[in-house]
């Protein structure tokens, strides 16, 4: 018997990464989980042989995201918790703007989580005190790398529409916050740069840390599971910065 056991809970990317972190958690918890992917078949099956159910569903996608929620609703039964985690960065300077990418990266970090909201609403609804959790970013509120300004904006939205849900959808008993994590080791982060430019990257990030440190996806997985439980039903609407503490934040002189 873990602290899930009862529920069934939805992660959006949970191929990889951060979102394989939760999911991995949730399903030691006791929960039947799903999870949405995008183009890991491997890695969806050594899930599915973990007991997970894996779709591959665009989440930037209304039809796929539709059917992906029919999918779970027949085969784990109404979703309790959705995390919306699949995301993608492109990095670009502010001049080089692409527009291609631009809409890439607003169809899934923003519509995305919209459009899986949308689909899992009637669920959630059903469950009676559901749970909506959105991964975000610290770079939404303001720490700064190269060529992630439009990336930023993408997860600058995220914060205000977790806001913005916890309020509407608060009238049925839904939570909806955030997690906003720093830099995390990842293929994110660490995909198609040498292990050079990784430590590099690490170094700087330390440097810029109260802790002096960098985080795993399971630091972010530790606040998703608390904020999925009960032991936060007081909370909603709220965005949780889980980033080893930037001193960019105290400004001025550091
Ligand atoms: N890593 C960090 O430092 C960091 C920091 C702040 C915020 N975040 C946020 O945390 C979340 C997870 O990041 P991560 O570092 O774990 O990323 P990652 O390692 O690149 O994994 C991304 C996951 O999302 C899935 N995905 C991508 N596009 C999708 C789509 N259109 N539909 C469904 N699934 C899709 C991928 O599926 P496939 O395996 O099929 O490609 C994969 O499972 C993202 O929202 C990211 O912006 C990450």
């Amino acid at each position: 018997m873990g602290e899930f056991s009862d529920k069934v809970v939805m992660v959006t990317g949970g191929t990889r990464g951060i979102g394989r972190a939760i999911a991995e958690a949730f399903l030691r918890e006791g929960a039947r989980v799903a999870v949405t992917y995008a183009r890991s078949d491997d890695k969806a099956r050594e899930l599915e042989r973990m007991g997970i159910l894996a779709i591959k569903c665009d989440v930037a996608n209304r039809d796929e995201v539709r059917r992906a929620a029919e999918i779970v609703s027949n085969k784990l039964g109404d979703v309790n918790i959705l995390i919306n985690n699949a995301g993608v960065m492109y990095l670009m300077p502010f001049e080089s703007y692409n527009e291609e990418l631009f809409d890439r990266m607003m169809g899934v970090n923003v519509k995305g989580i919209i459009y899986m909201t949308l689909e899992f609403l009637p669920q959630l609804k059903r469950t009676r005190g559901g749970v909506v959790i959105n991964i975000a970013s610290n770079a939404g509120i303001g720490t700064a790398f190269e060529g992630t300004t439009y990336y930023a904006i993408t997860k600058a939205a995220v914060i205000i529409l977790t806001k913005r849900m916890a309020f509407e959808l608060g009238r049925y008993g839904i939570r909806v916050n955030a997690v906003a994590p720093g830099w995390v080791e990842t293929d994110m982060t660490t995909a198609n740069r040498t292990p050079e430019e990784v430590e590099r990257a690490k170094a700087l990030v330390r440097s810029r840390t109260m802790l002096s440190t960098t985080g795993v996806p399971e630091d972010i997985a530790n606040v998703v599971l608390f904020l999925a439980s009960d032991r936060a039903r007081y909370i909603t609407g709220q965005t949780i910065v889980a980033d080893g503490g930037r001193i960019d934040y105290l400004t001025h002189g550091i």
